[in-house]
């Protein structure tokens, strides 16, 4: 086969050569490859949860993330309670405020002198990122304590600029009663501007109080007020993610048990949703105080709210009765291994089943559910319980916690984890008290190097390590990180690709898999690689995302049976040894569409020719779809500056159409490739 054959259709009959499992070859230039597609029977259901995204708010995910909230401390709760804020002329702290667990407001008193001002100024999360032309709306809890009426004045400001662009939007709000009221105005920014500060003055004349200050666009996503930056949410739906996971990660056990991820704090009026420290504080290196808290405006309510409009199956994972073991390794640090002292986490786990799916009418937390604007259930199916714990302080009150949800609601899928690593004791150990449990699904956590993800291209081959009656895989937080390179690049990405190529060829064991983490503010991270980097207007789709959307737009309904065979040598499902560069191939056909979906990728730095032969479809469209992602140029990935420097092309290649239905493809080198086509029989 040569590049002339490019996509022309040969009818020559072969006949269908036998599966070997792990032929060694070696993949050379104009190699004979050959991929043999069964397309006679479905094969194993690919679940529609099978690709999809982990969220957790490391890296500014959340607040000045994905939250679409422009102001920080809005609620004067942070242990520096004017953290955010400058201040200037008569303010002050009170904290009888009107929510009770956001106890602190502000008093702006006049200055008493005509050329004197009170005010206060925020700077959102690294400034406040505003469109020229959009509408930003302002609001405020506020009150005249003693009484009468007061004005404000809303700026939004360019500090660094002179003249006209310094205020570049402005509007006035007025006040009236001592009654605490909500206030709110919408302002047009004038500019485009990355960094503004939102500037409140005081009355001239009379003392007014400020509760809550909050300022977001009107275009969030759906245009919820409370709601999501549109261009972050809007990458999540593209990626057409089957599963979401949240709210982690590490940040579900806290730096220790105090500041866990408490769900029922993150539910209800946003005003009275306490603060929580982030456990991800304190591992900024380049800040000695990062102000790094949770507002928890982006809390569960939002969570299974956003997941319905993306159109995918919430995962939540909840604690376990445990602070984060790599930091807290006595027994101290957990809650007792008792029933009593493990009540509260059984009751979390319920009543947020019941919160996403009860009734209104019987369920507290399902009416608060409706109160807050969702009547209808959520439709949750899964729960985790514990995030990358391991051994008998988990193992134990697991098996506390688990029969206890069993018993309220069976038909509730529940998820056990195998602890952080993918191939220790405690990883071995984790699958064998979890069969035991017999959790529904293991979460499995591996972020490593490309020699471990080229030596574990047939790891879910492994049927005697995963058996046929043990629980499903969730492969739940995963992603490659090159030695040495711990940052985005096409290089990992091109790994990932041919690493999830033996998750899609083993479906009926993998039921779930999300790479990890998701976002990252390009001047607030602390890990990476991530799928999605952002500044305060910008984003950018990184290769790793590509690959994931890739898999997760063209996941199908069923595995197709494939084989390849290199260089003319014996076909083999596993034709690349471990450790080696090759060509990974793997097929679905779409039961919906009516396509054969043929997903190839080249780790080597050669172009492959195959050969693609369908077997047992008698007629094809002649129009196929090919989608190229070129992860060829190693270093690169995309960023806010270039967020299209690597992404996948699109073609519609016209195969002529013989009796047996067997084309040419040239897989380019570094590359990973999708081939669609329409079965017409
Ligand atoms: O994704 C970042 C962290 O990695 C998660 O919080 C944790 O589960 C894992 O160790």
């Amino acid at each position: 086969m040569t590049k002339k054959h490019l996509f022309a259709c040969l009818s020559i009959m072969l006949s269908a050569a036998p599966l070997a499992a792990n032929t060694a070859v070696t993949i050379t230039d104009n190699a004979n490859n050959r991929i043999t597609v069964n397309a006679k029977k479905a094969g194993a259901e690919i679940q529609p949860t099978m690709y999809g995204i982990f969220f957790e708010d490391i890296n500014y995910a959340a607040d000045g993330g994905l939250y679409a909230e422009l102001v920080m401390n809005r609620s004067f709760e942070f242990p520096n309670p004017y953290a955010g804020w400058e201040i200037s002329g008569k303010v002050s702290l009170k904290d009888d405020g009107p929510f009770e667990r956001n106890p602190h407001y502000v008093r702006l008193a006049p200055s008493g002198h005509a050329h004197k001002h009170t005010m206060i100024e925020n700077q959102g999360f690294f400034g406040i990122g505003v469109k020229a032309g959009e509408d930003y709306r302002f609001s405020v809890w506020a009150r005249v304590p003693d009484g009468g009426k007061a004005k404000l004045w809303i700026d939004l400001v360019d500090n660094a600029s002179m003249g006209e662009t310094q205020k570049f939007a402005n509007a006035g709000l007025d006040i009236s009663g001592s009654e605490w009221k909500k206030y709110s105005v919408i302002i047009k920014s004038k500019k485009t501007f990355e960094k503004a500060h939102l500037r409140v003055w005081g009355d001239k004349k009379v003392t007014t109080d400020l509760e809550h200050i909050s300022l977001f666009p009107v275009k969030t996503y759906k245009g919820h007020e409370n709601g999501m930056r549109q261009d972050l949410a809007q990458a999540l739906e593209d990626l057409r993610p089957g599963v979401f996971r949240f709210p982690g990660g590490c940040i579900v056990e806290g730096a220790d048990l105090a500041t866990r991820y408490q769900w029922k704090n993150t539910v209800g009026p946003v005003e009275n949703r306490p603060l929580n420290e982030n456990r991800w504080h304190y591992t900024f290196t380049d800040r000695y105080f990062p102000n790094y808290f949770q507002s928890y405006g982006l809390g569960f309510f939002e969570y299974f709210q956003l997941s319905e409009e993306i159109g995918s199956e919430p995962l939540p994972v909840l604690n376990v009765g445990m602070a984060c073991q790599f930091q807290n390794d006595t027994d101290a640090a957990h809650a007792p291994c008792t029933k009593e002292g493990l009540q509260q986490f059984i009751d979390d786990c319920i009543d947020l089943i019941d919160f996403a799916n009860g009734d209104p009418a019987t369920n507290k937390w399902a009416k608060l559910r409706a109160e807050m604007g969702h009547p209808a259930p959520f439709n949750l199916k899964f729960l985790g319980i514990g995030n990358e714990q391991w051994e008998a302080p988990y193992f134990d009150r697991l098996a506390i916690i688990a029969p206890e949800v069993r018993k309220a609601h069976p038909e509730i899928k529940i998820i056990g984890t195998s602890g952080p690593n993918a191939e220790d004791n405690h990883f071995y150990n984790g699958w064998k008290a979890m069969t035991e449990l017999k959790a529904d699904l293991v979460d499995e956590h591996f972020y490593r190097n490309i020699d471990w993800y080229k030596k574990q291209m047939n790891r879910y081959d492994d049927r005697k390590f995963y058996t046929k009656k043990g629980p499903r895989v969730f492969a739940g937080e995963y992603a490659c990180h090159d030695s040495g390179k711990k940052w985005n690049h096409s290089g990992a990405s091109l790994y990932e690709a041919a690493f999830m190529i033996n998750i899609e060829r083993n479906a009926d064991l993998v039921h779930m898999a999300t790479y990890a983490p998701l976002f990252a503010h390009v001047e607030g991270w602390q890990w990476r690689p991530d799928a999605i980097w952002f500044d305060n207007l910008r984003s950018a789709r990184t290769t790793a995302y590509h690959v994931q959307a890739l898999y997760a737009q063209n996941k199908g309904t069923n595995v197709l049976p494939t084989t390849l065979s290199i260089n003319g040598g014996k076909a083999s499902v596993n034709p690349v040894p471990s450790g080696e560069d090759g060509l990974f191939v793997s097929s679905v056909m779409d039961k919906n569409t009516n396509e054969i979906i043929i997903k190839a990728v080249n780790t080597t730095h050669l172009a492959q020719e195959a050969t693609i032969d369908i077997k047992g479809v008698k007629s094809i469209s002649p129009k196929a779809t090919v989608i190229t992602l070129d992860l060829s140029d190693y270093d690169a990935d995309n960023t806010p500056d270039a967020p299209e420097r690597v992404k996948p092309e699109t073609t519609t290649k016209t195969l002529s159409v013989g009796k047996n239905v067997e084309f040419g493809v040239t897989i380019p080198a570094r590359s990973f490739c999708i081939y669609k086509i329409l079965r017409e029989k």
